[in-house]
């Protein structure tokens, strides 16, 4: 069990630092309540993990509806999966918005001029428009100020209590589930 447990945070790990060679873990599906207590799912970036503190990173704008959503209710889901090992890594937790500070900008700071474009946008992300060319957004220019559009990034951090792992390989055929007690993982097998 403790392999596995090592390996999923490896594969996460991995996912977060894949660059552009992308690994199955990089683009992950998050889930969250909606502001109407549906459920909601999109794509996102996994971009930072740090398993001593036992969390997970993704960036976005402070303006989308799913920053409303984990302000009002927190409660966060993550799914990411390797169709051709035919693993599945789900994890739930809680998500922390980081909206200011060192960190957050440090990031923004790092962060290549062209994934930071769509914060500069003037239009909320989810606004109804005529067109799509109503959301153009111009391409980076040297005379936009480095820091236009900060007040829009953020990340969210996602501290993980429960990891449900599968694994439904020919050789596998194993599941699961680990849950965070005061400071270590409590694995129990899962009828898959
Ligand atoms: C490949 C891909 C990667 C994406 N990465 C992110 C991301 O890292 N952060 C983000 O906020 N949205 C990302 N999106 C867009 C989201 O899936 C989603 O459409 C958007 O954030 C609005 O979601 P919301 O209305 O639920 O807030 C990505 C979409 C795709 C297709």
């Amino acid at each position: 069990m403790q392999r596995i447990l090592d390996q999923i945070w490896a594969l996460l790990t991995e996912g977060a630092h894949a660059g552009a060679e992308r690994s199955p873990f990089t683009m992950v599906q998050i889930a969250t309540l909606g502001l109407d207590g549906a459920p909601r799912v999109r794509t996102v970036v996994l971009r930072q993990v740090n398993r001593d503190q036992r969390t997970v990173t993704f960036h976005t704008d402070v303006r989308s509806e799913k920053v409303a959503e984990l302000k009002k209710d927190p409660r966060i889901a993550m799914v990411a999966c390797d169709l051709d090992a035919g693993l599945q890594i789900r994890l739930e937790g809680i998500a922390r918005i980081v909206d200011r500070g060192e960190r957050r900008d440090a990031v923004w700071n790092a962060s290549r001029p062209r994934t930071l474009i769509l914060y500069r946008a003037p239009l909320p992300p989810g606004t109804s428009i005529e067109a799509p060319s109503d959301a153009h957004v111009p391409p980076e220019s040297d005379d936009v100020e480095r820091n236009a559009g900060i007040e829009n990034f953020c990340l969210v951090d996602i501290e993980v209590s429960k990891i449900d792992y599968l694994d439904l390989s020919p050789s596998g055929h194993v599941r699961v589930r680990f849950i965070r007690d005061a400071d270590s993982w409590r694995g129990v097998w899962i009828a898959p």
